[in-house]
């Protein structure tokens, strides 16, 4: 395995109270193929992709993470990430390692603008003269100048139309397979975890609620909130007057998850055990079996 995060707490403390945003999440991400963490927002895939990278401050973490290897980020808006007045091909090579003399530096920033299907002259422009999609590709290589062994690719492409989303998701998938680099695909939208990944971990209310192999996650979905998820992905075929299916409700905020499951809300097939204080796990997941 890349990456085996065990029983991962996150906590803030604010104004006198306490907000646990990730509560026990255990996962693995094995060394080759591409796994995804996916749930709707503020189900606490961010900050966990963070505590990865040691990238939280403020925040009381524990558990057990085990990082095999370099790990580098690619994120949701690519003009937050990047420097708006250093120029591209400067911001790409801030992330090789030091003591590669100027030459070789800049034959690699070129080689990485190449292999992300950007032209040279890239290099020389400033983030504002580039699209969506482009300014993309230059985090994706940035995060490869790292030589990173674990891509954690958050929401990479919401900020992108369709068309460009394909591009950029084909692009790290090609990348991932030539350099044998994991990739932790964090998204909301079960479609992609469909066509571009191998794993998935379902992630509500700071807690992992299933996860397995894509292929048998998706074809025989056990828990009532990835079932939702998955009614949730529109269908080319359905007819144009279907109704768009949605989870009723929203993700409340950690302070107020409620008592035994936290999807007793809004789960269709919640009974009056799901919301007792002695809740331990989904009665939809018997025989469960983590992969
Ligand atoms: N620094 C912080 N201090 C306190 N609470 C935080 C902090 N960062 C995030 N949170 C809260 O933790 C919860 C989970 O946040 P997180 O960003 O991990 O969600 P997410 O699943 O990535 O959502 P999205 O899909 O919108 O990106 C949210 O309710 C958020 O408000
Ligand atoms: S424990 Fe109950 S409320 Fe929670 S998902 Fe399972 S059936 Fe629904
Ligand atoms: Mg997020």
């Amino acid at each position: 395995m890349i990456l085996e995060v065990e029983n991962l707490r996150i906590e803030f403390a604010f104004d006198g109270k306490v907000s646990v945003p990730v509560r026990g999440v255990s996962f693995s991400v094995p060394k080759a193929g591409r796994t995804a963490l996916v749930g709707e927002s503020g189900c606490g895939k961010t900050l966990t992709a963070l505590a990865v990278g040691s990238l939280l401050d403020r925040a009381k973490i524990s558990g057990d993470i085990k990082l095999n290897g370099r790990v580098a980020y690619v994120f949701q808006n690519p003009m937050q990430s990047l420097d708006p007045v250093m120029r591209v091909g400067k911001q790409i090579e801030e992330g090789m390692e030091k003591g590669l003399s100027r030459d070789a530096r800049r034959a690699q920033m070129e080689q990485l603008l190449e292999s992300v299907g950007l032209p040279r002259e890239c290099a020389r422009k400033y983030p504002c003269e580039l699209s969506g999609g482009q300014q993309q590709r230059v985090m994706i290589a940035s995060a490869l100048a790292q030589s990173p062994k674990l891509l954690i690719a958050d929401e990479p492409t919401t900020a992108l139309d369709v068309t460009t989303q394909k591009e950029v998701l084909d692009l790290i998938r090609r990348i991932a397979d030539e350099r044998e680099m994991a990739v932790l695909l964090i998204t909301h939208n079960l479609g992609l975890v469909s066509r571009y990944s191998d794993y998935v971990n379902v992630m509500y209310a700071g807690q992992i609620v299933e996860s397995g192999a894509v292929k048998s996650v998706l074809s025989n979905p056990r828990h009532p909130y990835t079932k939702g998820l998955l009614a949730a992905v529109p269908r080319i075929d359905a007819p144009r007057d279907a109704p768009l299916v949605d989870i009723p409700g929203t993700v409340p905020p950690p302070w107020a998850w409620p008592e035994g499951c936290a999807f007793h809300p809004r789960c269709p097939q919640a009974t009056k055990e799901c919301s007792s204080p002695l809740f331990k796990k989904c009665p939809c997941l018997t025989d469960y079996e983590q992969f």
